[in-house]
């Protein structure tokens, strides 16, 4: 179920809990930041010391060991805050980036539906736009924030204890600073959302548009194209002026200073006039109004940006929350698969509210043989592996591998024993060896060359000038349709799995290198179940048994011969596709 984003508090909460083991090196950032405001409050005292003494009474010789003050403080300060500031940006970084592997592992377990529902690019902006953002609030805003807050604290107290009157106006004036951007607050939460999603809505469409550049190209349809992308710019384009505009409001009190600047002299001006106070205290109020300035100022900003987070945090949260498989290390019990023999008990199938893709559908494949699954498109045969492999959930009914039921082990073992080479095969940037071992470290080189041999990959991938250290640009970039299936069906075979998948997985062969391949894989078989889903009937009908699929029912289930004469949906399918029964000359 896709949730809905949480609510501010909790999504606040929840970025916290992020930062949470960090605690250590933020307690020291806090530290050094209060250090570093302590080492700034005699500053002001050291200007009116200037003027006063130096300036005013001609105390000259005061003025190398002040000026020699204001340096070491200076220095003492820039160190200090930057210590803070690293450690702050260190601690955000990794929080953030626990967030990120914490987005990865999630998406990993997502059903397959999500991503009928959206679009790549868009879930990669999880990844990345909206992370950023969070990361934005944990490194500026979070950090300077509680610097600010402190020495918004520590400056107020400074001034109560030089006159308590100032001291007052000080603490007056903080809410007036953050007036509007806490009115502002739920706009630039909305504002962060929108612009997020518009960045989403863009990301997901220019993903669409760099990988279809080929169809799009062929059918002269770069106009529509750019007409598409024109809609997502100017949504983005409104997203961004909001948020601009909402920010600007929270920045519009700056003036605010000017007056208070003023103010002090109208205050003092009688004072300073009768001789009771000196300019020197005068600008040195001046100086810790302006430091006031400094830290609420900051303030606004890190609020801001925490209501920008918050918008893009709700996004990743809804993603987070939206429910998937079971972790793999929650999976309940070892699956050992001793013989590889399944069965499908009136297994129904169906996506969202739609209607059953499958309907009690029953077979058992036995063990150590091939068995396939024929049928017309759409009648629900991948629908069956994506079962199998635990990708879809069957409303009813159950899939027992040697007799245990898999919806008691969990996903992740059924595909510890299972290999499979689906329609569409992804291979992955890196070396074909690599593709084919796929971080399993108990398969070497030779358990790799092996495979490819039986894949029939292992003539064109030597031919290669790298050979198995060549590199594939992303999805087999620079590869043929059938090179990258062998690469796929070698990838599938190497860890020797007990049970091998095969969705069309020999569809862009020609019909000679697919009997090859099928030729060598049942000799490497040795008692390993096999399910074999192909449209060329040809590939199929030495199978051990024939199960044919139509509209997500059996029709049914025998050998290519028996089929052939009972069967009116599978004679006509070889009919068309010229394939005779065995004994036919
Ligand atoms: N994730 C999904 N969400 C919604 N409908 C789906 C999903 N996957 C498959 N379907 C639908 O289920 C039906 C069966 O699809 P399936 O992919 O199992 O067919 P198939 O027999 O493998 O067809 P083909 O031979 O074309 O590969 C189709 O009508 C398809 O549109
Ligand atoms: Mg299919």
């Amino acid at each position: 179920m896709e949730a809905s984003p949480p609510s501010t508090a909790t999504t606040v909460r929840r970025l916290a809990a992020y930062l949470q083991p960090h605690w250590r090196a933020q307690a020291g950032a806090i530290a050094a930041s209060l250090l570093a405001v302590s080492a700034e409050i005699p500053v002001p005292l050291l200007t009116k010391a200037l003027v006063d003494d130096v300036a005013i009474a001609g105390k000259l010789e005061l003025l190398p060991p002040v000026l020699a003050a204001l340096g070491i403080l200076a220095v003492l300060t820039a160190a200090l805050s930057i210590l803070s500031r690293y450690l702050f940006t260190r601690a955000g970084a990794r929080a953030v980036n626990v967030l990120r592997a914490h987005l990865m592992r999630h998406l990993f377990r997502l059903p397959l539906t999500y991503f009928r529902r959206h679009r790549r690019g868009e879930i990669v902006t999880h990844f990345t736009s909206d992370a950023e953002a969070v990361l934005t609030a944990y490194q500026e805003s979070y950090g300077q924030g509680i610097a600010s807050a402190i020495q918004l604290v520590v400056v107020v107290a400074v001034i109560a204890i030089f006159d308590w009157r100032f001291g007052v106006a000080a603490a007056a004036i903080v809410p007036v600073y953050m007036l509007v951007p806490w009115m502002n607050r739920r706009h630039q939460a909305r504002a962060s959302r929108r612009m997020q999603d518009a960045t989403g809505q863009l990301g997901g469409l220019a993903t669409e548009l760099v990988a279809g550049t080929r169809d799009l190209r062929a059918f002269n349809a770069e106009a529509w194209s750019l007409q598409r992308l024109r809609l997502g710019l100017r949504a983005m384009l409104r997203a961004g002026v909001y948020q601009g505009t909402v920010r600007g409001w929270s920045y519009a009190l700056n003036a605010v200073f000017w007056l208070i600047h003023a103010g002090i002299f109208a205050v003092l001006a009688d004072g300073i006039f009768q001789g009771t106070v000196t300019i020197g205290f005068a600008l040195a109020m001046v100086g810790y109004f302006a430091w006031l300035d400094f830290s609420v100022f900051p303030l606004t900003i890190a609020y801001v940006e925490l209501q920008n987070a918050v918008g893009a945090a709700g996004r990743l949260f809804g993603f987070i929350d939206t429910s998937g498989e079971p972790a793999a290390d929650q999976a309940s019990s070892e699956l050992s698969v001793p013989r590889g023999e399944i069965e499908f008990r009136d297994v129904s199938v169906a996506f969202a509210s739609g209607p059953n893709v499958l309907q009690g559908v029953s077979f058992t494949v036995p063990a150590g043989k091939l068995t396939a699954l024929v049928g017309p498109t759409g009648a629900g045969k991948s629908t069956a592996v994506n079962a199998l492999l635990g990708f879809v959930r069957p409303h009813e009914g159950s899939i027992a591998i040697d007799g245990r039921d898999i919806s008691e082990t969990g996903p992740t073992q059924v595909r510890r024993h299972v290999g499979v080479v689906f329609q569409d095969p992804a291979l992955f940037t890196g070396s074909i060896g690599e593709n084919i071992s796929f971080g399993r470290d108990d398969i070497d080189l030779a358990r790799i060359k092996e495979s490819a041999r039986i894949a029939r990959a292992a003539e064109f991938i030597e031919e290669l000038p790298g050979g198995y250290e060549t590199s594939l640009g992303e999805r087999g970039l620079g590869l043929s349709g059938g090179q990258v299936q062998r690469i796929a069906i070698a990838r599938a075979i190497a860890p020797d799995p007990k049970i091998l998948v095969l969705d069309e997985a020999t569809s862009s062969l020609d019909a000679e290198a697919e009997r090859d391949v099928m030729a060598a894989m049942s000799a490497s078989m040795g008692g390993r179940t096999t399910i074999v889903i192909a449209h060329r009937l040809a590939t199929v009908r030495r199978a051990n048994e024939i199960v044919v699929l139509d509209a997500g029912r059996v029709v049914d289930r025998g050998r290519h011969d028996e089929l052939y004469e009972r069967c009116d949906l599978y004679r006509d399918l070889c009919d068309l596709q010229m394939v005779q029964p065995a004994a036919a000359p």
